[in-house]
C-alpha cells in the first residue's frame, strides 16, 4: 500500500509502496493531520523518533480519520473512526489500566513517533479498543480531535493540580482566572478555545500581529490576542496569570519572564518540546515560586477518554464558535499533490493552524 514513510534518525521522508504486518479491523484511511512532531521526525530533531522492530522505516503520522471497512467491536461498515496514538507498554499498572499517557516504564509505543507504524498510508488494522467514534457532523474538523485530546487530558491535569487549593470564584465560575496561551499553532488556538470554553478569561499570544483567520476566531470567541515581539513587561504584574501554557515550542529562555507573570498558586503548563536555549533561574526567582505556592508540570498525551471528549468540544463549537469552527483547518493537500508543496513536511508556515492530507 502507499505510505509517507520516515527512517529515523535519518532525515526526510518518502512516498513509498510498503507491506506492513498488523491485526484488527480493516480501516481505510481518509485524512491525516500534519503536527509539528511529524516536522521535527522528519527534520531528524526528534531523538525519541524510532521505526518498529524488524522494520527498516516507520509510517508516519498520528492524527488520522478513517472509514471501517468490516464490522468489528462496536463498530459497523462505513463508521468514521479516529485511533488513538499512544498504545501501553504492557507492564505497568498506568498502561494496564489505559493510562499510557503516565506510563512508567517509558516503554509505550507511539503511533508514527516511537516504535509503531503511523496512520499516514491507504489502510490500517487496527483493534477496536483503540478506536473512537468520529460524529459524522463534524467530519471537516474532527481530525482536530487528536492534538485536542493532549489538551483535554492537560486541562484535567491542571485542574487536578489545582484542586490543592479552592480555584473557583464567588460565582462558581473559572471567569475571574486568568490564562495566558503562548502560541498560535493548533495547539496553542485549541488550548485557548479550550479555556474559553470552560469560562476562563483567555489571552493568547504570538510574536507578531493576528492573521486575519485570527482576528475572525478571537472576535467570535472573546479571546484577547498580545503581540508579545517586545516581550511580556507590558503586560504587567497587575494584569498577572493564573494560569500559562507554553504551546510556541519557542527558546527555553522566556521562562524566566513567564514565571514573573504568575499570580500567587498559579500554574505554568508546559506543552511540546522546546526547541533550543536554555533557562536561568535565579534564587529569588526560585524563592518567588515557592513563596508563590506556584506548580509547573510538565504536559502530554491524551488517552481514549480525552479523545471522546475533544470529539464532544468539536461538536459544541460548530454549533457556538461557527466562524472559528471553519478556520481551523488552513489546507488541504490531496496526496498525490504533496510534492507540489516543497517544505511541507518540514516547517509550519506561519498562519496555519492545521494541513490536512486527504487520502480520497
Ligand atoms: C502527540 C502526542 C504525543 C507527543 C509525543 C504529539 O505530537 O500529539 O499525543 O504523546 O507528540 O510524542
Ligand atoms: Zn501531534
Ligand atoms: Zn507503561
Amino acid at each position: 500500500m502507499k505510505a509517507i514513510i520516515v527512517r529515523p534518525p535519518e532525515k526526510g521522508f518518502e512516498k513509498k509502496d510498503v507491506q506492513i504486518q498488523e491485526e484488527g479491523i480493516k480501516i481505510r484511511i481518509l485524512e491525516n493531520g500534519i503536527c509539528g512532531t511529524d516536522r521535527e521526525i522528519v527534520n531528524g530533531q526528534l531523538f525519541a523518533a524510532n521505526a518498529p522492530g524488524g522494520y527498516s522505516f516507520m509510517a508516519l503520522g498520528h492524527e488520522a480519520i478513517g472509514e471501517v471497512m468490516e464490522d468489528g467491536g462496536d463498530f459497523r461498515k462505513g463508521d468514521l473512526v479516529m485511533p488513538v496514538n499512544r498504545r501501553g507498554c504492557g507492564k505497568c499498572l498506568n498502561c494496564l489500566l489505559g493510562r499510557p499517557d503516565f506510563c512508567e516504564t517509558g516503554e509505550f509505543v507511539e503511533a508514527g513517533i516511537k516504535g509503531m507504524h503511523g496512520f499516514m498510508r491507504e489502510y490500517i488494522y487496527d483493534s477496536p479498543e483503540f478506536l473512537v467514534r468520529v460524529p459524522p457532523d463534524i467530519r471537516n474538523t474532527a481530525i482536530m480531535a487528536q492534538p485536542l485530546s493532549d489538551l483535554e487530558k492537560s486541562l484535567e491535569e491542571i485542574f487536578s493540580v489545582q484542586g490543592r487549593l479552592y480555584w473557583k470564584c464567588r460565582d462558581g465560575t473559572y471567569g475571574c482566572r486568568r490564562a495566558l496561551v503562548i502560541g498560535t499553532g493548533a495547539i496553542g488556538i485549541l488550548f485557548s478555545l479550550l479555556l474559553k470554553s470552560r469560562g476562563f478569561d483567555v489571552t493568547v499570544s504570538n510574536i507578531r500581529d493576528p492573521a486575519e483567520h485570527e482576528t475572525r476566531i478571537f472576535e467570535e470567541t472573546g479571546i484577547t490576542y498580545f503581540n508579545s515581539s517586545n516581550g511580556y513587561s507590558s503586560l504587567g504584574n497587575k494584569d498577572a496569570f493564573d494560569l500559562i501554557v507554553e504551546a510556541s515550542g519557542s527558546d527555553a529562555s522566556i521562562l524566566p519572564s513567564l514565571l514573573s507573570l504568575l499570580k500567587n498558586n498559579a500554574v505554568l503548563g508546559l506543552f511540546g518540546f522546546m526547541r533550543s536555549g536554555s533557562a536561568v533561574l535565579k534564587n529569588t526567582d526560585i524563592q518567588n515560586l515557592v513563596y508563590k505556592s506556584i506548580s509547573v508540570v510538565g504536559l502530554i498525551n491524551g488517552q481514549k477518554p480525552h479523545f471522546e471528549a475533544a470529539m464532544r468540544n468539536l461538536v459544541q463549537w460548530k454549533h457556538i464558535w461557527p466562524e472559528t469552527s471553519r478556520s481551523l483547518i488552513t489546507r488541504t493537500i490531496p496526496i498525490d499533490k504533496i510534492d507540489e508543496f516543497p517544505g511541507l513536511m518540514n516547517k509550519k508556515t506561519s498562519w496555519e493552524i492545521k494541513t490536512k492530507i486527504s487520502w480520497v
